[in-house]
């Protein structure tokens, strides 16, 4: 059903829009299909770039999520202006000013989530019995809007369960993209996605899914390898046109790689500075043991860096390819 709004919300929506047209939301359905480590990676890789080419262009995270993992990544979680996403409750509640968190690396700012963010339904429930759930969500638009001028782009971490934090991120965001990992429920997760963006293109009429990232792939290297990617971009290329959409399953493929993942969410950070961290014990004195723990996977995060590069080019460059279409 669509929704009844007055031409002032019409014109507020649009207007704010305007100003936040590189905006992506990371979104799956469905619960660890990478949308956090792909927001953290994405976004941090955009910054780097905008800093070592002395642009002023910033990056905006947002963390939509209760579970606050972005912080994990990141490394802010718990430092001061970590405020558990209550900035963000705020704005549904009435117009506020969102406070991210400045320079968690250069050119990289984040919009904290967690806890707090599990007041949202809530809020949004007792806001819709009232009538006035298209203001609430107008006014997390509006907010976004009003801190959105200070960035070139913005990329949103979507929650796997939470549909109406998930809705506040597609009505604001220009594009999304969606990783999916091998297993079947992976595809239902995007499915999920797609039903999510009917709902949200009655206030987003411009919300267009961008691609679809394969995530988290075993790299054996045999033709058994070759053959699982094949069959499930094919799968996943059939579901997209199911749907009506014209997004690719992006080339750049990432694999899993178990150990770079999990330091770089205990150590809070990114597979560029993981790759390059000296701090870690070192091989020969563990093989000694005159030390215990864990050797940093420098050279493994490395390489899901070097995957994360390639993807980023295509990500982004799909953005700015279809802004010159319609330019
Ligand atoms: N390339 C990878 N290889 C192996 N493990 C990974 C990889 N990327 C991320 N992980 C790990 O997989 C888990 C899920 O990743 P992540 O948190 O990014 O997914 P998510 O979709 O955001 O999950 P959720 O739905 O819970 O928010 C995490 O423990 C993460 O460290
Ligand atoms: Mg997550």
């Amino acid at each position: 059903m669509p929704t009844q709004l007055t031409s002032e919300q019409v014109d507020s929506i649009i207007k704010a829009r305007s100003v936040l047209p590189r905006a992506i939301a990371v979104i799956n359905g469905k619960g660890g299909q990478g949308k956090t480590t792909c927001t953290a990676q994405l976004g941090s890789l955009m910054a780097e770039a905008l800093r070592s080419s002395e642009s002023t262009g910033r990056v905006l995270v947002v963390d939509m999520d209760p579970q606050g993992n972005l912080g994990l990544d990141l490394g802010y979680q718990g430092t001061p202006g970590d405020d558990g996403g209550m900035s963000i409750v705020q704005s549904v509640m009435g117009p506020s000013k969102l406070t991210p968190i400045r320079d968690v690396r250069p050119n990289l700012d984040a919009l904290p989530g967690g806890d707090n963010l599990e007041m949202v339904p809530g809020i949004l429930v007792a806001r819709g019995a009232s009538g006035s759930l298209d203001d609430a969500r107008m006014s997390f638009l509006k907010a976004i809007a009003d801190i959105a001028p200070a960035y070139d782009w913005i990329l949103f971490d979507c929650p796997p369960l939470e549909p109406m934090l998930q809705d506040l991120a597609l009505i604001t965001a220009r594009w999304a993209v969606s990783p999916v990992t091998f297993d079947e429920g992976a595809r239902q997760g995007l499915a999920k996605v797609s039903k999510r963006f009917t709902k949200a293109a009655e206030l987003n009429p411009e919300l267009e899914l961008l691609g679809v990232i394969m995530y988290a792939f075993a790299k054996t290297g045999g033709d058994e390898e070759v053959g699982q990617r094949k069959r499930i971009r094919a799968k996943l290329e059939a579901d997209l046109r199911k749907v009506g959409s014209e997004a690719p399953v992006f080339k750049q493929v990432i694999r899993r790689i178990d150990s770079a993942a999990e330091a770089s969410r205990e150590r809070g950070q990114v597979f560029t500075e993981l790759e390059s961290a000296t701090d870690g014990p070192k091989w020969w004195d563990v093989r000694a043991g005159r030390v215990t723990g864990t050797v940093l996977p420098t050279e493994r995060a490395a390489t899901l860096a070097d995957e994360f590069q390639a993807l980023a080019g295509e990500i982004f460059g799909r953005v700015l390819e279809k802004e010159r279409e319609t330019a």
